[in-house]
Formats: structure tokens, sequence, C-alpha cells
């Protein structure tokens, strides 16, 4: 029988009870238009220590704070002009912004860095039941650590489904993965720490500067921002990441191909595709699913298809190279 779960629907009643459980410091997960959200009161200490315990997340990794308005967000870090020009573009949406804070900021949210992650999330749910709370809800994806991140409530309910108050019901999320991660405290040269929906070349032009990427560490990989391990968003199955165009033979018996887009002949056994077209949005939008499905079917590996490089491919990429990753 499947784990008892508080799956609520969006209407009024089901919204002030999310809000009272995260005024009595319960965690609650929240639909935002990027993954689901584990989310607690971002200004309490017990709320917040609960959302690194049932995550099973380490102290060091610091989490996002969302606010309902970019007003409420700015009054609790320190926000040069750049920041104000990115929030009236990107906000409410899937851009964080990293800023020196404020002490009201709980250390054990930012992981002891002064420094805070923020955003406006764009979900209506979610907006609605932050303008119904007087704090704002810090949320690290609502996955047990270094799982794939959830982008459907049954996804929530069956990884942390009993040991929360409540799953807020939005449905999919439009995005399907994490926010872009900008670190602006120098707003002269901002830096990307996290590719996302929106892309550095979109900041660049609101921006009028050059955004630089993250270095690479040792191994090759991109060594983000502090917690941003290059193994995440990883399934239980083995899995192979072949670049794009190279995923030519039909898969063996205990394998599952995933491509990019609908094959010619789609027919072979193990065969599955993140977009009827190649829609790049589409790919995004369906890939966490697709490898949180395929995950529950004791196969023996799972190989994905590369997407093209370009817009939202950096940020699909990126989340595959961290999937198929082996420490
Ligand atoms: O779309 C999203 O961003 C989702 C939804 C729920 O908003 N949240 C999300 O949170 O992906 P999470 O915890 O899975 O990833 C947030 C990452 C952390 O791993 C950390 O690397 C980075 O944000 N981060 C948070 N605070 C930071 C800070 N002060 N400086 C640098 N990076 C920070
Ligand atoms: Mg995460």
């Amino acid at each position: 029988m499947a784990p008892h779960v508080n799956i609520l629907k969006g209407d009024p009643d089901s919204l002030r009870e999310c809000a009272r459980l995260l005024e009595s410091n319960e965690l609650v997960a929240v639909p935002t238009e990027t993954v689901y959200g584990l989310a607690g009161n971002a200004l309490s200490i017990e709320a917040v220590r609960k959302i690194f315990s049932v995550k099973g997340r380490p102290l060091i990794d610091p989490l996002i704070t969302h606010f309902k308005s970019a007003d409420s967000a700015f009054s609790h870090v320190h926000a040069p002009e750049q920041a104000q020009v990115l929030a009236s573009r990107f906000w409410p949406g899937p851009l964080t912004l990293v800023l020196e804070k404020m002490p009201d900021i709980p250390d054990l949210v930012t992981a002891g860095l002064n420094s805070v992650a923020i955003r406006v999330p764009n979900q209506p749910l979610m907006l609605a039941l932050l303008q119904q709370l007087d704090f704002p809800l810090a949320a690290p994806s609502a996955n047990p650590f270094g799982y794939v991140s959830p982008t459907r409530p049954e996804h929530v309910a069956q990884t942390l489904g009993p040991k929360i108050g409540a799953i807020l019901d939005g449905g999919s999320c439009q995005h399907g993965l994490e926010s872009t991660i900008l670190d602006l405290r120098e707003p002269q040269a901002p830096r990307l720490l996290r590719p996302g929906p929106i892309c550095a070349d979109e900041i660049e032009t609101t921006l009028g500067c050059k955004v630089h990427t993250a270095k690479k560490n040792a191994s090759g990989a991109a060594q983000t921002s502090p917690g941003q391990l290059t193994q995440h968003y990883s399934p239980r199955t083995q899995m192979e990441l072949v670049a794009h165009g190279q995923l030519t033979s039909p898969p063996s018996t205990g394998e599952a191909f995933v491509l990019q887009k609908k094959p010619i002949d789609p027919s072979p056994n193990g065969l599955y595709w993140l977009s009827e077209d190649g829609d790049l949005k589409e790919v995004a939008r369906n890939l966490f699913n697709l490898i949180q499905k395929l995950d529950g079917m004791q196969l023996a590996r799972i190989v994905v298809e590369a997407a093209p490089p370009e817009g939202i491919g950096a940020a699909i990429n990126d989340r595959l190279h961290r999937a198929a990753a082996r420490s």
C-alpha cells in the first residue's frame, strides 16, 4: 500500500491549510514553475533544520529563499541596480540571484555564507501561498539529496511523502529544470553558477555586460556554487550520456535509449524520446519525469542522447552530465 501522503489541491481551504502548516514550522512541498520545492519558513531555524534533515542534505549546501515580490526580496539583501533591472525583466520567474544578505536571514539557510540566493517564483499557487504568509520560504528541490528533482506531485509523494506535512498539487512544472543561478555580488561581472531556463545571453542582453561562467574543477566538470556537486540529480539505475546524434543502434534487452526527439522508426523495444520534434523546452519539461519513470523499471542501463548545446540545451546537458557522473 502507498504510504500516507497529504496531497492538497489548490482551493482556498487547501492554501490556508498549507499556510497553517508552514506557520507551525512544518514542511510543505510546493509547486514552482521549475521543479517542486520542499518549503519551510526561511526565518525559522526549526523549520530550516527540518528541510536539511528530511532531504538528507549536508548543512554546507545553502538553500534558495523564495519571496512574494521583488520588493520583499530586496528588503533582505544589498541589491545593486543590476539586480533591480534583472528582477523587472525576469521576476516572477526562473532566475535566482546570489546577493549579500542582511542579518535577518539565518546562517543555517546560507550555510554560513554572507550571501543568500533569492527568487520570486512564477507559479500561481505558490505565489498565492507566499502572499498569505508574513515570511519567505526556503525551498530546495523536493527530492532526497542527490536524486532527480521532482516535476510532479507524485514524484514527491514517492520519495518524501510521509515525512512532510503536505504536498500542494500544482500539476506538472512548466519548465521542468531548476532555475538559473546568477552570482551578482560583483554587479559589473556577474557569474553564472547554474545554467537554467533563462539563458546567459538573455542576461547579457538585459545587463549589457558579459556573464562569466563557472570554472571547471580538476576532473573537468563545472564546480559551480557551494553544494553544486558533480554527481547530482542521479537515478539509481546506471546512466550513460552519448553525444547528440550518436545514439543510432537499437537498445539491447534491459536497456532504455532516450532520444531527444521521436525517431523515424519508433518501433524497437526500449526506445524513448523527450519530444516529438526536438523542441528543447519540451525536452526540459519531460526530462526528469522520464528519468524517474525509467528508474522504476529495474533496467540494467539507461543511455541518453545529449541535447544540442543551444539555448536551454546547455542546462539540459548540465543536468545530464551530473546524472550520468559516478563518483
Ligand atoms: O528552481 C529552483 O531553483 C528550485 C525551486 C524549488 O526554486 N530550487 C532548487 O534548489 O533547485 P536546490 O537547493 O536544489 O539548489 C539550489 C542551489 C544549491 O545547491 C546551491 O548550490 C545554490 O543554490 N545556492 C544557494 N545559496 C547560495 C549562495 N548563497 N551562494 C551560492 N550558491 C547558492
Ligand atoms: Mg536540488
